[in-house]
């Protein structure tokens, strides 16, 4: 038997593991644990739960509107803990968040291979996206396996001098996860007043944090002052620097509905009946070309270049002219439109986690 720690931080973590996490338990050689550091608190529950996952461990981490310094810390300290008392053989981390870095970080000082799952994603701007790009460069380097969702990231570890032996293009498990509920008759569980259409939106990076929140914020308002039949969808990041804004801005408009975060299968279910979907959010970048659903990324950069070239995903940026533009475009310009909904994804074929376990149990066994 080989003990394999998979380790689950936040929301898209969990979503993403989740597939691992029950491809290894069906594998009669995996001793399979679950650590869960608990950074996101509700959020990563919801998604546990939905999954039937329980963590064996969990250091419940987070703190109200918590700083990286003290976050890091705390993850640094606790993870090292776990690992000295359950010794596993592997972790798997997944993504790029403050968890990543800092389990990975925790575990090669205990000497113990990590498997970084969505490895290979890069801008090759430190700052941006903040802090994840500094994360999941720091995770590679510490990473013995590097799961790369596409050919692409497997090209940027290899610049980075990784040995082409240590990388497995596998896909990305957040398709796996969501061919798993995909095609089911899907509850929203949100009422939302008569509209033609609905506009999808979330919003959560921090080095959009203040004048560029607001400038999404207002271009939000602005659209649904000019579009009364089009019904706005926004389920809030709890984050106080999210949420305050979101709250002060789009307050008060019959068709703008604020909700707390959604669980994954209603927000699946709000992907499928948006028409567009406008956010910052790295996941949904990945899913919503899957679903045929339009993304305009408030983001000047991504690491996830793949939707941009074959056209389904378009960068928008933070800027009030810009976000108008581009959404009014699709929502009067059926050509345009159709341009971009053409439910192609370079994402992966939902059979990610299996080439994972195959990989490990290559390796391991
Ligand atoms: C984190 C990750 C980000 C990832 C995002 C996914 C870091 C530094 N950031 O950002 O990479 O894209 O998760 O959503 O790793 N909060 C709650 N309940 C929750 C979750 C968060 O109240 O269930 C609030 C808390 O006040 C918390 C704050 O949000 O302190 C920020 O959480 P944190 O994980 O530090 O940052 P995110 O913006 O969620
Ligand atoms: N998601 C969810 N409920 C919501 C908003 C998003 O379940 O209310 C899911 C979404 O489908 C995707 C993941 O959360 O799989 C993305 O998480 P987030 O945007 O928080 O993080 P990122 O992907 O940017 O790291």
């Amino acid at each position: 038997m080989k003990k394999i720690l998979c380790v689950v931080g936040t929301r898209p973590e969990a979503i993403k593991m989740a597939p691992v996490i029950l491809a290894l338990r069906s594998q009669p050689w995996a001793d399979v644990s679950v650590l869960a550091t608990g950074q996101h608190r509700q959020m990563l529950d919801q998604v546990l739960k939905f999954f039937g996952i329980v963590a064996n461990h969990d250091l419940d981490v987070m703190q109200p509107n918590q700083g990286l310094n003290e976050l890091t810390a705390r993850l640094l300290v606790g993870a090292g803990q776990i690992l000295e008392k359950d010794r596993p053989d592997v972790v798997l981390v997944q993504g790029d968040t403050t968890t990543v870095m800092a389990v990975a970080m925790a575990s090669f000082y205990k000497q113990i291979p990590v498997g970084h799952v969505e490895a290979g994603l890069r801008t090759g701007d430190i700052f941006n996206p903040f802090p994840e790009e500094a994360n999941r460069v720091i995770a590679g380097r510490l990473a013995h396996w590097h799961f790369a969702p596409t050919d692409r990231a497997k090209a940027n570890l290899l610049k980075e001098s990784i040995a082409p032996e240590k990388i497995e293009v596998t896909g990305n498990t957040v398709i796996d996860a969501l061919l798993t509920i995909a095609d089911q008759e899907l509850e929203m569980g949100v009422d939302l007043p008569p509209h033609e259409r609905l506009i999808l939106v979330t919003a959560h990076r921090r080095e959009n944090f203040g004048q560029p929140l607001r400038e999404v914020c207002r271009s939000i308002r602005y659209l649904a002052k000019n579009n009364p039949h089009v019904c706005f969808l926004y389920p809030v990041h709890p984050n106080p620097n999210v949420k305050d804004v979101a709250e002060k801005i789009l307050a008060g408009l019959g068709n703008v509905v604020l909700c707390k975060p959604l669980d994954y299968a209603p927000f699946v279910a709000a992907m499928k009946k948006a028409c567009i979907i406008i956010s910052d959010s790295g996941g949904v970048q990945e899913e919503a070309p899957a679903l045929g659903k339009p993304v305009l990324v408030l983001r000047r950069e991504t690491e996830r270049p793949e939707a941009v070239a074959n056209g389904t995903v378009k960068l928008v940026g933070t800027d009030f002219e810009t976000i108008v533009a581009e959404a009014q475009l699709l929502l009067d310009n059926p050509a345009a439109y159709h341009a971009m909904a053409r439910g192609v994804s370079p994402y992966g074929d939902g059979n990610a986690s299996l080439r994972i376990v195959e990989r490990l149990a290559r390796d391991l066994l």
